[in-house]
C-alpha cells in the first residue's frame, strides 16, 4: 500500500512540475517582457531626454512627466529613487521601460503587485494598460543598501 501512495505523490510532483509550464501559456501571469543590453549612461541620457521633452510639473524636486499615449516611457532606478514621475492616462498603453543606472533594485508596483527585477545594463520594455486612475507607488523589493527603504517613486493614473 505504501508504494501506492509513494506513486501517488510523485505523480503529483510531476504534474505540478509540469503544471508550471503550463501555467506560463494559460495563467496570464508573466510578463511578456523583452530586454536588450543598454550601457547605464546611454540609458541614463535616453530618459533624461524623454523627461525633458515631455515634463508637464514637478514633485519635491523630480520632475512629474506626461507622455502621450502609445510612447515609450523610460523610469531609471538609482541609488535610491525612482526617476522620473509618470502621468499616464487611463486605458491607454505605453511601452514601460525599466533599467538601473547602478544597482540592483526591485520595481514592485503598488497596489497593483507588479513585480520586476531592474538590474544595469540591461533594458527591460514591458507594455503597461493602467486600467484604474489614482497614483500609483513603486517601492523598491531588492535591498540595495542603507537608502532601500527610502527608495520611492510614482505613478499617477488621471482621465
Ligand atoms: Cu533599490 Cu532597494
Amino acid at each position: 500500500i505504501e508504494i501506492g501512495w509513494i506513486a501517488v505523490t510523485v505523480l503529483w510532483g510531476l504534474f505540478m512540475f509540469f503544471f508550471m509550464i503550463a501555467w506560463h501559456f494559460i495563467g496570464q501571469q508573466n510578463l511578456s517582457t523583452e530586454t536588450y543590453r543598454v550601457q547605464p549612461h546611454a540609458y541614463q541620457a535616453r530618459v533624461e531626454a524623454f523627461a525633458e521633452r515631455f515634463q508637464v510639473g514637478e514633485e519635491n524636486g523630480t520632475p512629474v512627466v506626461r507622455p502621450p499615449a502609445g510612447e515609450d516611457v523610460y523610469m531609471l532606478a538609482r541609488l535610491w529613487e525612482w526617476w522620473p514621475i509618470f502621468e499616464l492616462q487611463v486605458g491607454q498603453s505605453y511601452r514601460l521601460h525599466l533599467a538601473s543606472v547602478d544597482w540592483q533594485h526591485g520595481f514592485s508596483l503598488q497596489p497593483a503587485n507588479l513585480n520586476v527585477q531592474v538590474l544595469p545594463g540591461y533594458d527591460m520594455v514591458l507594455t503597461v494598460t493602467p486600467n484604474k486612475t489614482g497614483t500609483y507607488s513603486i517601492v523598491c523589493n531588492e535591498y540595495c543598501g542603507i537608502g532601500h527603504h527610502m527608495m520611492l517613486g510614482k505613478i499617477h493614473v488621471v482621465e
